[in-house]
């Protein structure tokens, strides 16, 4: 009927503002609210599958096993001896160390069969499979392994740093505007400092997951991972087939935290065992493995120049950051990235270099860059204001750029000084002792610190597709995730709000590489990316159901199901026919070039410090955040708590230690690494200040999964000081240092 199209493909490329958004002009009221999770009731009941909950028929088990040695070469496994004990199938070596494809899609290394190079301690090396998993696991812990030990570097040293060639990662290696070194010469009043930060491990809920199933030569995967559709390329490329024979289902993930953006080890090792036992294996890591061999985020040597006239104005700015990573890795952490672009001043040096260890790879962790780049920046801002004798805010105010300061381009919005403004208003900043060591409730110091949040923005090549059937209902599908930060429901809202339907009339499909290609969820690009896809599919269906109506696309309203315009109401479903479909893409552009783009926000903390015993309570935190349309203010606001409370683990608890004679980890699950619990974490309060940015995207929102544990860190030490008058340079902030 009406001669609607049924295909209808829309691509948008951002090299232009895009100043009006339809989601301002909705009606149906959904977008920005509060709404609870529209996922929750399936996940409180158990009803959300997880990648290994997944009951296929005839399922082997499958447990990993790890290298029993930091450096040096596997000589030979007895796999009969494995074999030979009750209810397994077989032990499987013959697959890639994969685990060294790189989490930025670098190359894989080519498969290693029969001789294996062990580069870390705890690299998988093999996987056992028995029609248990208590008898793959018996096995798998008396696999008799021989090895040849090598010489491994297993102790971090700044003597080994080697400056140079490495490959722009998210930032450039190193950058240099004028002369920081003339700079620090010049200053008024100056600091150079070197902040030190641990390695870390994400720690995710959800241990890494695969069950692995074949049919002839094309493999489906339920695996739990951030990225369905680079994924299936990674595997692919690990396995050696073509990308399209591999199917990659992910419809629930219990976090990430970047730990699961690139494949794991089990993932190919489930997919290797599956095809050579031609049955389904599900391989689980064990708590302990996941901190072994999935990834970490690096430990960094940060050392911190900032020089300044008498008035506080920046003259210069270096930032050089030493992390770690194997010697087969490129990836750096890219602590300077928000150095580049927050403060004013001529004279800039931002660098990184890396030092070459046995370690578990490094790669990108929760806000890779800014989460531990700001603890360094922040708390060095802190002590030139403390140098100064300028209250820190207001030292900000003196050094926010006009435009970005190295690249001469504008920003695309920034509400950094309105959010410390109104942070520092709600927070109750007036009341912070001004002279640090000098407030005392008995036995505890108390004080207070201030930090500036800042979150690169990103969009990614995204698609969606979106279909309205003929009773009215809507489906949303694509290989986006919803890594527990809420996609399925702010992505229903998006489609709601464009449509006119109601929430309840939505079917979101995500997580399923079958669909239309994604970014998935990463780089807090995933609500922007992924909602500006089907902001396009929905404009482009809104165009057809203007036509259908015969109205003009202005003159139409959708709102609870129905298409009003020219004093005529119709249900959408009587519009469509037998149903009508749009895919959106949507592209980065030149507004990345042309605008500098990032979220911002301020962290406030109160700690009580114990002058006995050097403990640190955390008494309350307030974060403020500008991150363009918010778009489900509850989802947001729980984004921003945990990153808060990552904050907390950052500046108190989280310490990933290897053993500097063997490479192994000491701390390997949650009971020895120390996040933040319940009891470390009081009352969190946010606020969001209203803004919208008209270059990021069509639905003029800018990531936030990662904001909130930019610079939370650095507020807390910065409180610490100011409680105690002790400024520790080396995180975590362990008692042992306060006293
Ligand atoms: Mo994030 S570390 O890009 O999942």
């Amino acid at each position: 009927m009406l001669g609607l199209d049924k295909g209808d493909h829309v691509t948008l490329t951002m090299d232009e503002a895009h100043p009006v958004s339809l989601l301002d002009t909705g009606v149906q009221g959904v977008i920005g609210k509060p709404l609870s999770r529209v996922d929750g009731p399936d996940k409180v009941s158990g009803a959300a599958t997880y990648a290994a909950e997944y009951a296929l028929d005839d399922l082997a088990y499958g447990v990993l096993v790890g290298a029993a040695i930091g450096k040096g070469r596997v000589v030979s496994i007895d796999a009969a001896a494995a074999k030979a004990m009750p209810g397994v199938i077989d032990v499987v070596t013959d697959f890639d160390t994969f685990i060294r494809v790189s989490q930025q899609g670098g190359e894989t290394e080519a498969p290693t069969q029969g001789v294996r190079d062990i580069e870390y301690f705890g690299e998988i090396i093999a996987i056992v499979v028995a029609e248990t998993f208590e008898a793959a696991r018996d096995a798998a812990e008396r696999l008799p392994v021989e090895y040849e030990r090598g010489d491994g570097v297993f102790a971090f040293s700044m003597d080994d740093a080697r400056d140079g060639d490495l490959p722009t990662n998210i930032v450039p290696a190193r950058t240099e505007q004028g002369d920081i070194d003339q700079a620090m010469r010049d200053a008024a009043v100056s600091v150079d400092v070197t902040y030190t930060t641990p390695s870390q491990n994400s720690a995710a809920m959800e241990p890494h997951a695969s069950i692995a199933t074949w049919e002839g030569d094309s493999l489906t995967l339920y695996g739990a991972y951030q990225m369905p559709t680079s994924d299936a390329q990674q595997l692919a490329e690990s396995l050696g087939i073509a990308a399209d024979k591999v199917r990659i289902i992910a419809h629930f993930i219990g976090g990430g935290f970047g730990s699961k953006l690139g494949i794991a080890p089990e993932s190919v090792a489930a997919a290797v065992a599956a095809k050579r036992l031609g049955r389904p294996v599900k391989a689980v890591m064990m708590r302990q493995q996941v901190f072994d061999a999935t990834v970490r985020r690096s430990n960094t040597s940060q050392r911190m120049r900032l020089a300044a006239r008498a008035d506080g104005t920046l003259i210069g700015i270096g930032h050089e950051t030493t992390a770690s990573n194997l010697s087969t890795e490129d990836f750096f952490e890219p602590a300077g990235i928000s150095t580049h672009f927050l403060y004013a001043g001529d004279n800039r040096l931002v660098s990184h270099d890396l030092v070459r260890l046995n370690w578990l790879l490094s790669g990108s962790m929760r806000a890779p860059g800014e989460a531990v780049g700001l603890l360094g920046l922040e708390c060095a801002v802190d002590e030139l204001a403390m140098a100064l004798d300028i209250d820190p805010i207001e030292l900000r105010r003196i050094n926010e750029p006009a435009r970005d300061p190295e690249k001469d381009v504008d920003f695309s919005s920034r509400a950094l000084m309105p959010a410390l403004d109104t942070g520092a208003k709600r927070f109750g900043w007036e009341q912070r002792p001004v002279r640090p060591g000098t407030r005392r409730e008995g036995e505890w110091l108390i004080g207070m610190g201030v930090a500036a949040a800042a979150r690169a923005n990103m969009l990614m090549e995204t698609s969606a597709k979106v279909a309205i059937h003929p009773d009215g209902s809507v489906t949303v599908s694509s290989a986006m995730t919803d890594i527990g930060t809420g996609s399925y429901t702010i992505l229903t809202q998006v489609a709601a709000e464009m449509l006119g339907v109601p929430m309840d009339r939505i079917t979101m499909e995500l997580g399923d590489t079958n669909d239309v290609p994604a970014a998935g969820s990463g780089g807090s690009w995933g609500a922007c990316s992924s909602g500006s896809a089907i902001y396009l599919a929905c404009e482009a269906l809104r165009g057809k159901l203007a036509r259908a109506m015969d109205v003009a696309e202005a003159a139409l309203t959708l709102k609870d199901g129905r298409a009003i315009g020219d004093n005529r109401s119709t249900p959408i479903g009587d519009l469509v026919g037998d149903g009508i479909e749009a895919i959106g893409t949507i592209k980065p552009g030149e507004q990345e070039e042309l605008f500098t783009q990032a979220s911002y926000g301020a962290h406030f903390a109160e700690v009580a410090v114990n002058r006995v015993t050097g403990e640190t309570r955390v008494r309350r935190m307030l974060g403020v955040f500008a991150a363009g349309r918010i778009l489900n203010e509850k989802t947001a606001r729980s984004q921003c708590l945990g990153g808060m409370t990552f904050g907390i683990g950052a500046a108190l608890t989280e310490d990933l230690i290897h053993d500097t004679r063997t490479g192994k980890l000491v701390n390997r699950d949650l009971a020895e690494y120390h996040v933040p619990v319940n009891a470390d974490v009081p009352q969190l309060e946010v606020v969001f200040l209203p803004e919208r940015d008209i270059h990021a995207n069509p639905i003029h929102a800018k990531g936030i999964g990662e904001l909130g544990i930019c610079g939370a860190g650095a507020a807390i030490a910065n409180a610490i000081y100011n409680a105690t008058a002790i400024r520790v340079r080396g995180f975590p902030i362990t008692l042992d240092k306060l006293i």
